[in-house]
């Protein structure tokens, strides 16, 4: 399902996956199923976006917030995304994915740390996308843990604020757990909230914003191709006239 041709396609989509609890409590269903669900809108927005020439797919897996949810939830989000990303490795071999965990990684089970670094070491040469996973993070976490960097190299270079006077948005950029990765040009927000909920706080200053009342595990290629077809009509300006 390809875009019409010459259309702007975003380097990097964004996704905060919203919903997956109301869409299972409309069915009669627990919680958790519909985090199962949302497993296939993950696929359905990867293949998508990849059809497209989308370089990045990221996704709000699970917030530094999430972690005050019930023990079984939490329990049961750790293990789907252990066994999804077990379960994806082939898929992503053979698609050209480069797998990527973002987030508080010393705060993961184990289990689901193995799984990622075995993931993120056989998928690091794949070149077609890169599927980012941001777990356990939150913007505030990320600046925080960027200003402690800065602070600290700040005192081992024996200058202290002299020394920071030269420090640019580039350098503070570099600290934050997404350096290298470009800044996300569209973040999507399935479920009909419209809010930023903590996520890419300084990597977001100039995204668009796509919001939809699509629960996600009803989010499928036919939804992400509309999101794509809306940006593409967006006027980009970055606080300039044009
Ligand atoms: C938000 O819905 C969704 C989450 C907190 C978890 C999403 C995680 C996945 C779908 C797993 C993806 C993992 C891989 C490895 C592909 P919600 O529970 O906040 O819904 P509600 O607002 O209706 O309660």
């Amino acid at each position: 399902m390809q875009l019409e041709e010459g259309k702007r396609v975003p380097r990097h989509v964004s996704i905060i996956m919203d919903g997956n609890g109301r869409w299972a409590q409309e069915r009669g269903l627990e919680r958790v199923k519909g985090h199962l669900q949302g497993v296939a809108s993950v696929r359905a927005a990867l293949e998508e976006c990849a059809d497209n020439g989308v370089e990045y797919l990221s996704l709000y897996a699970f917030s530094t917030e999430n972690w005050g949810r019930p023990d079984d939830e939490v329990n049961y989000l750790m293990q789907l995304m252990f066994k999804s990303i077990m379960d994806e490795l082939e898929n992503f071999m053979a698609n050209g994915v480069r797998f990527m965990v973002l987030g508080n990684r010393a705060s993961l089970p184990d289990i689901l740390n193995d799984s990622i670094d075995k993931a993120m070491e056989m998928t690091a040469g794949n070149k077609r996308i890169t599927m980012i996973l941001f777990i356990s993070y939150s913007g505030k976490w990320d600046i925080l843990q960027a200003a402690k960097h800065l602070a600290a190299k700040a005192i081992s270079s024996g200058e202290g604020e002299s020394w920071l006077v030269g420090v640019g948005e580039k350098d503070f950029s570099s600290l934050l757990v997404t350096d290298g990765i470009p800044d996300p040009d569209l973040i999507i927000r399935t479920s009909g909230e419209q809010r930023l909920s903590n996520y890419l706080l300084w990597q977001g200053a100039y995204s668009e914003f796509y919001f939809t009342k699509v629960l996600w595990p009803d989010f499928d290629r036919a939804q992400m191709k509309l999101a794509l077809e809306e940006y593409g009509r967006r006027d980009r300006r970055y606080g300039k006239v044009k």
